[in-house]
């Protein structure tokens, strides 16, 4: 039930006022003393001629109570309502266990597509820690946006394309061996990579063999196309074996290299509209009225671009799905790139192109380490999961609760860690990484949630046998239940936040206070306890059921498993 459409109802029967209006002026008090909403009546004292204390007091006898309101009490000019707590935890508990994984689901999205394009690693450089930032919040918007009810097409744009390629090809005949590629690919061309920049150092003439092999590459040469696609081959397994491991997949791998038979086109277009101007030899789009940098189109030797590859991706999308947004998960550090390419999209007249947002994230900071991918000295992505699972299977191992799956467990522990940290504050924060605070198990952590969720699991085990499938919730009454049932009733709130700025730790913060209130709960009400009247435990019993239902619905759209003991 809709409790906030209720009394707006009931509002709406007693006042002159409009629904919409209503419903726009109804808080909801910061102090639960005061009731769990408060309509403010200082709009109606103009058009009643009186005092809002008074048209409060008025109002609130005239509504009484029901059902579902307790009682109204006219405090100040604003006008408190006190729901009927029995009655609003059996309705939302009944509500919440009955929807289970979809609670929070909306219909607000039938109908639209929404494109999100994330993780996006590049084949000869390192899968680095910046991409499982994007991969950690683009898979979870993915699922907020699906729960909301978008068409959701999960993209991954490749870098398989670009001079970089040159770079590697001309690296590999020197100094490559397929042997040694073919054992751990992703690091083994990394190796090569770095060599050609430490040669090219002392021999700038490798620029230029390099740019000759890409240019020969998008010619579409036998010989190193056939090389490109070789390092494209082995890496990708290497990229599932980790999306795997993160439980992500992808509906499209089409990347740079995709669309490097679809740019002459939008160089076509982009002419028509004549946008392209010469400089320097190069073709750009003149962006100097926005006091940035051109727009380069093509470069001087006629090799595409960047910025080339992804206007034609993103005309490609809007012709394969017609999007209602197009999401990009990139980094802050290429806001620049895609306020430019934006841009270009909407003087080239392409209306579509207001669907496509920049979601953009910060930087990964390991204390004490520099990172460069030139050097080499990269933070591997798999080296962190791996330690993590590590880490956590070492926690894992003294525990007496967990007997079974102990790897599973560790795995799901371990990546739940990671995740949660890489969605805990606004993304576009720049995160220190400390494992202390990542595996903290009593602080603001994956594991705290998720431990949360087992001890739930664990008081429902025991209670095998009762019947706790329609209590009388009146004996379940108490501040605590109240708060945690009302946390569970706002989860569609938290949902649609974190959908409406692109920003999954909404979701993050809602399950971490979801099982803090959780914790209050079950530490002050008495369940399984000796002694505990038994319909009262019926009823605790159900409240348990469903927020676990509910701390599990909402990690899962955070892409964290749940585990049933820890
Ligand atoms: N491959 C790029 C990188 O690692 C990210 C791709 C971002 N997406 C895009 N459509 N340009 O930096």
């Amino acid at each position: 039930m809709d409790f906030k459409k209720y009394i707006t109802n009931i509002i709406a029967g007693v006042t002159e006022l409009d629904e919409e209006n209503i419903s726009s002026l109804l808080e909801v008090p910061p102090d639960e003393k005061m009731g769990d909403y408060a309509f403010p009546c200082f709009t109606l004292a103009k058009v009643m001629r009186k005092a809002p204390p008074l048209i409060a007091k008025e109002l609130s006898e005239k509504i009484g109570s029901d059902d579902v309101v307790d009682r109204t009490e006219a405090v100040g000019g604003y006008l408190n309502f006190f729901l009927n707590r029995a009655s609003f935890i059996a309705s939302v508990v009944g509500a919440a266990r009955e929807a289970g994984e979809a609670w929070g689901a909306s219909d607000m999205g039938n109908g639209k597509t929404v494109l999100v394009e994330y993780s996006s690693p590049n084949i000869a450089k390192p899968f680095h820690i910046g991409h499982l930032f994007s991969t950690a919040v683009g898979n979870s918007l993915a699922r907020i946006y699906k729960r909301l009810g978008y068409n959701v097409v999960s993209l991954n744009h490749l870098g398989d394309w670009g001079t970089q390629f040159g770079k590697l090809i001309c690296a590999y005949y020197r100094w490559g061996d397929k042997e040694v590629i073919e054992k751990d690919p992703i690091n083994e061309i990394l190796k090569v990579y770095v060599k050609f920049h430490e040669e090219a150092e002392k021999d700038p003439a490798l620029e230029d063999e390099a740019r000759g092999y890409f240019k020969r590459l998008e010619e579409g040469d036998a010989e190193v196309t056939a090389l490109w696609q070789y390092f494209r081959d082995v890496s990708l397994p290497e990229f599932k074996r980790i999306y795997d491991m993160l439980g992500v997949s992808f509906d499209s791998y089409n990347g740079e290299a995709f669309y490097s038979d679809k740019m002459d086109e939008v160089v076509e277009m982009l002419d028509a509209k004549g946008l392209l101007t010469e400089s320097d030899g190069a073709r750009v789009v003149d962006l100097s009225d926005l006091n940035i940098p051109p727009c380069i189109i093509l470069k001087s030797d006629g090799a595409t671009i960047y910025a080339t590859r992804d206007i034609a991706a993103a005309l490609y999308r809007h012709r394969t799905y017609n999007f209602y947004k197009n999401i990009y998960v990139v980094g802050t550090p290429q806001s620049l790139h895609f306020r430019q390419i934006f841009e270009v999209m909407k003087r080239a007249g392409w209306e579509w192109s207001e669907g496509c947002e920049f979601v953009g994230f910060g930087l990964v900071k390991f204390p004490g380490k520099a990172m460069s991918t030139r050097r080499g000295d990269v933070v591997f992505l798999e080296d962190v999961l791996n330690e993590a699972v590590e880490k956590t299977r070492a926690i894992v191992e003294e525990n007496d609760n967990v007997r079974d799956n102990k790897d599973e467990v560790a795995r799901k522990i371990g990546v739940g860690a990671i995740l949660y940290t890489f969605l805990k504050n606004s993304r576009e924060k720049d995160i220190i990484f400390s494992w202390d605070s990542m595996l903290d198990f009593e602080g603001e952590s994956g594991p705290y949630c998720q431990y949360g969720y087992a001890r739930g699991r664990s008081i429902l085990r025991r209670a095998e046998g009762i019947d706790y499938s329609d209590p009388d919730f009146s004996l379940a009454v108490s501040d605590e239940a109240y708060s945690l049932v009302k946390q569970i009733n706002s989860f569609s709130d938290a949902v649609k936040d974190a959908a409406d700025k692109n920003e999954p730790f909404y979701v993050n913060r809602y399950v971490t206070n979801l099982v803090k209130s959780f914790n209050k709960f079950y530490n002050s009400n008495p369940i399984m306890k000796e002694g505990t009247d038994a319909e009262t435990q019926k009823a605790r019993l159900a409240i348990v059921d469903a927020a676990t239902v509910v701390i599990r619905a909402a990690l899962g759209l955070l892409g964290i498993e749940t585990v049933e003991t820890m």
